[in-house]
C-alpha cells in the first residue's frame, strides 16, 4: 500500500509542493461543497417548493370559493396569471393517477414533498416537457388541473454560481501556485545541473547565486567548493608538472654524461635506468597535464574505436569489435582516445584476442574491454589503479610500462562521472567495464 503510494506520488519538488497546496484546498472544498449541498441547497429548494405548493393549494381554494359564480374560473385564472405567474388550464373529465410518484432529482423530491405537505389532492408533476416551466396536474373534482410553473420560481441559480465560484477560484489559485513555486524550484534544478555538470567534469559556467536563502546559500557553498577543488587540481598539476619538469634536466645531463664515459663496467645499466627514468618523467608530465578543458564533442563510438584498433592490429593482435554505428556519446574525443588506447594496450600486452563492445543503457553507454590473457587477480584490481603500479614489480619494459594507463583510463571516466571496474571475463581475460552516463 505505502508502497504503491510512492509509486503514485510526484517525485518532483515542484510536484510534491504543488500537491501540498492542493490537496488541503480539495479537501476544504468538499468538505464546504458537502455542507452546502446537504443542508443549504436542500433547504432553499425545498422552501422554493414549499412556495409554490403553497400558490397552488391558494389557486384551488379559490377555484373552489368562485367555482359557483359565471366568471370565477376567468377570474381565478387572471389573477395566478398576473399576481403569481402561473398558467392555469383545465381539462375536463381527464383523472390523475392516484400512486404515489418518487422524484428522479433534487428539485423534484422537494416539489412532490412539498405539495404532499399541503394538497390533499392527489397529483402529478412533470419536470421534463418543458424546457422553462414546469407542469404540476391536481385532481380538480372530476377534472385535471393543469398548472404551468416557470421552472425559474423552483430553481436557485445562485447554487451554481457558487460552485463555479468554488472550482473557479481553487483553478486560478492553483496556476498562481504553479507559477511562484516553479520559480522557487528553478534555482534549485540550475544547482542540481550545474553539480551535476561539474561532477561530470564539464566546465560549469558562471553560477548565478538566486532564489530562498537556503538555495542561496547552498548555491554559494556550490561555488566554493568548487573553486576550491579547481584550484587544488591546478595545484596539483603545476607541482607534478614542475617536478617532473625539474627533474629531466638534471637527467639529461647525467645520459649525456654516461655517454661520454665510454666503455666502462656497469654503465649499460645505468644508462637503462636512466632512460627508464625518463620515460617515467614523460608518462609523469603528460598524467600531470592531463587533457587540460579539452571541449566535448559527440564521438562516433564504432569509428573512434575501428581507429584505435587498426594499430594494434598492425602488431598482429587480433581485435573484435562489436558496436553499434551511429552510437555517438558526449566526450572528450582525445581522453576518450588515450584512456581507450591504453586499455586495449594493456590487453594486447598480456592476450592474443581483444574484444571491445559498446552498448547503450538506460542513462548511459557501457564499454566493455574483453581479453583472453592470464587476468587481474581479484586482490590486485584496486591496486592497479594506482598511478606507477605495476603488478609484476620488475619494471620489465616486456611486462608493462610505467605504470599509468590504468590510472589515466580511470582519471578520464571518474571526469565524466562515470565507473570503471575490473571483472572477470567470459574470454579467460580481464574484462573492464566503463559505464558513462549521458
Ligand atoms: N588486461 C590485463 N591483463 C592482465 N594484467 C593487466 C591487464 N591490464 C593491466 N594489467 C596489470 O595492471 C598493471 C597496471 O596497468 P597500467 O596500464 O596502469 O600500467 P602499465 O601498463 O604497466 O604501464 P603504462 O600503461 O603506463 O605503459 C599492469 O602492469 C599489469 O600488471
Ligand atoms: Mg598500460
Amino acid at each position: 500500500m505505502i508502497t504503491l503510494l510512492k509509486q503514485v506520488m510526484p517525485k518532483s519538488l515542484l510536484g510534491r509542493s504543488l500537491m501540498i497546496i492542493i490537496t488541503p484546498l480539495i479537501l476544504l472544498q468538499i468538505i464546504a461543497a458537502g455542507i452546502f449541498f446537504e443542508s443549504h441547497w436542500d433547504k432553499v429548494t425545498y422552501r422554493l417548493a414549499r412556495g409554490v405548493a403553497g400558490d397552488v393549494s391558494s389557486i384551488i381554494k379559490l377555484l373552489k370559493h368562485f367555482s359557483k359564480e359565471r366568471e370565477g374560473f376567468f377570474w381565478v385564472q387572471n389573477h395566478a396569471a398576473g399576481t403569481l405567474g402561473l398558467i392555469i388550464e383545465l381539462e375536463p373529465g381527464k383523472f390523475v393517477p392516484t400512486r404515489a410518484q418518487t422524484g428522479n432529482n433534487n428539485l423534484e423530491r422537494m416539489l412532490i414533498r412539498a405539495l404532499h405537505d399541503i394538497l390533499d389532492a392527489p397529483f402529478k408533476i412533470d419536470n421534463e416537457t418543458l424546457k422553462r416551466d414546469v407542469l404540476i396536474d391536481v385532481q380538480f373534482v372530476n377534472n385535471t388541473l393543469r398548472i404551468k410553473v416557470p421552472r425559474k420560481r423552483l430553481f436557485s441559480s445562485t447554487t451554481y454560481v457558487f460552485v463555479l465560484w468554488m472550482v473557479g477560484s481553487s483553478l486560478i489559485l492553483f496556476v498562481v501556485a504553479m507559477i511562484f513555486m516553479r520559480n522557487q524550484v528553478k534555482p534549485i534544478r540550475r544547482l542540481a545541473d550545474a553539480a551535476d555538470d561539474f561532477g561530470k567534469g564539464r566546465s560549469v559556467k558562471e553560477f548565478k547565486l538566486e532564489g530562498a536563502n537556503e538555495v542561496r546559500q547552498a548555491g554559494a557553498a556550490f561555488v566554493a567548493m568548487r573553486d576550491r577543488i579547481l584550484r587544488q587540481i591546478s595545484q596539483r598539476t603545476d607541482m607534478l608538472t614542475g617536478v617532473s619538469h625539474d627533474l629531466r634536466t638534471p637527467l639529461t645531463r647525467m645520459r649525456l654524461q654516461l655517454e661520454m664515459m665510454g666503455d666502462l663496467e656497469g654503465i649499460t645499466d645505468l644508462q637503462k635506468d636512466v632512460g627508464e627514468m625518463e620515460r617515467m618523467l614523460d608518462g609523469y608530465l603528460a598524467f600531470a597535464r592531463g587533457e587540460g578543458n579539452e571541449k566535448e564533442k559527440n564521438v562516433n563510438l564504432l569509428d573512434s574505436v575501428t581507429n584505435i584498433a587498426e594499430q594494434f592490429k598492425r602488431q598482429g593482435k587480433s581485435i573484435e569489435i562489436l558496436i553499434d554505428d551511429n552510437f555517438c556519446v558526449k566526450l572528450a574525443p582525445n581522453a576518450f582516445r588515450r584512456a581507450i588506447t591504453n586499455l586495449i594496450e594493456n590487453a594486447s600486452r598480456f592476450a592474443e584476442n581483444i574484444y571491445v563492445c559498446a552498448r547503450k543503457r538506460s542513462g548511459g553507454a557501457e564499454i566493455l574491454i574483453d581479453d583472453d590473457g592470464p587476468g587481474i587477480p581479484v586482490a590486485e584490481r584496486a591496486k592497479v589503479f594506482r598511478p606507477f603500479y605495476r603488478i609484476e614489480q620488475s619494471r620489465n619494459p616486456g611486462t608493462g610500462g610505467v605504470g599509468l594507463g590504468m590510472a589515466i583510463a580511470r582519471d578520464f571516466v571518474q571526469g565524466h562521472g562515470g565507473e570503471i571496474k575490473i571483472l572477470d571475463s567470459p574470454r579467460g581475460g580481464a574484462q573492464i567495464k566503463i559505464v558513462l552516463p549521458t
